[in-house]
């Protein structure tokens, strides 16, 4: 674990795997038009082998070099929002590997704002494939130790850029087809995209489980600890009449609960602040997964802005 670009850009051209900060959430990276190295990643987090992966680049030069082609919407949205937290669904070719697209035809690319991987990018030939750093289903980690206590004799380097600062993964767009097609909620919120490019089509029933974006699957984000989504007032007290009465972590946006002492209390943002709140939630997920407790109560948060992203991922945690 260091902050060493030469050490993290050696590795990455030998076909080893090294773990990258990015404003979203970690990344276990590999050089994306290698096979063998991309096959590591699925290897290292026990991935099913039919989930394709991101490729990071550090420009769009980048991009358009490997031949992809930018529609006219993601452009103008990549002129506003890239670097950033926002991915792109666009046609792939025959310089984009199969593992890399899982087969689909199609390529998922992002510019990550993150200044150390972003100079990491500019000196490396190739892009890096990168899911989230952490064994498949659990929690994606927003800090080096989080990856470290997970993956650390599993990768060659661990490249430290401090906490995650979006701390929730990017949005995702497909362009595949005429009209722009949500296929995850994150980091850039849906009012902020339709502001740049008008209606992006969202899937039925409000949260995204499609397997268009099969790391979709539902039982992503899971806490060890069981976890329930809701009024979290109303979850403790009908918790508090069940025999045994379990210990309970609650997370919230900034209420506090008076039936659960205060140490077990992750407010994510005192002010009421979403984006301070999905920076801090996985972290918030983790600690209180760690503590000596039966279950975690997650109050819904407000369904607007990035507080959509972060009920998604709190269902997702819930549905287990
Ligand atoms: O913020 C992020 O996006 C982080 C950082 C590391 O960049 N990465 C991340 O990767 O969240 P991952 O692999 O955990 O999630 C990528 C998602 C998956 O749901 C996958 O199915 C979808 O992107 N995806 C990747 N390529 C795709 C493609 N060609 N078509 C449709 N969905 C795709
Ligand atoms: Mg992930």
């Amino acid at each position: 674990m260091g902050t060493d670009l030469d050490l993290a850009a050696e590795k990455l051209a030998a076909g080893e795997l090294v773990a990258i900060p990015t404003e979203t959430v970690y990344g276990l990276a590999a050089n994306g038009l290698d096979p063998l190295a991309v096959a590591k990643i699925y290897a290292v987090k026990n991935r099913p082998q039919f989930n394709p992966l991101i490729l990071h680049f550090a420009n769009l030069a980048q991009i358009e070099k490997l031949g992809l082609h930018f529609p006219p919407k993601a452009l103008a949205l990549a002129r506003v929002f890239s670097p950033g937290p926002l991915t792109y669904v666009i046609p792939a070719n025959e310089n984009i590997p199969d593992i890399v697209t899982a087969g689909t035809g199609a390529v998922a690319v992002r510019i990550p704002n993150h200044a150390l991987t972003l100079q990491l990018l500019e000196r490396l030939p190739f892009p890096l494939a990168a899911p989230s750093a952490n064994i498949s289903g659990s929690v994606s980690p927003t800090s080096a130790q989080h990856v470290e206590a997970q993956l650390k004799d599993k990768i060659a380097y661990i490249l430290d850029g401090g906490p995650s600062e979006v701390g929730l993964e990017s949005t995702i767009l497909s362009f595949l087809h005429n009209e722009p097609q949500l296929l995850r909620y994150g980091g850039i919120s849906i009012e902020q995209i339709e502001s740049v490019i008008g209606e992006v089509k969202k899937p039925d029933g409000g949260f995204v489980d499609n397997p268009v974006a099969p790391g979709q699957l539902a039982r992503h984000y899971a806490t060890r600890h069981p976890l329930e989504l809701g009024d979290a007032a109303a979850l403790i007290s009908a918790a508090h009449n069940r025999d045994p009465i379990p210990r309970i972590a609650s997370i919230s946006l900034n209420r506090s609960f008076d039936a659960l002492p205060s140490a077990y209390q992750f407010q994510l943002s005192p002010e009421g602040k979403l984006d301070e709140a999905a920076s801090r939630l996985f972290a918030a997920m983790r600690q209180a997964d760690d503590m000596d407790i039966d279950l975690i109560i997650a109050d819904r948060f407000p369904d607007e802005g990035l507080g959509i992203a972060i009920n998604d991922r709190l269902s997702r945690a819930a549905t287990l």
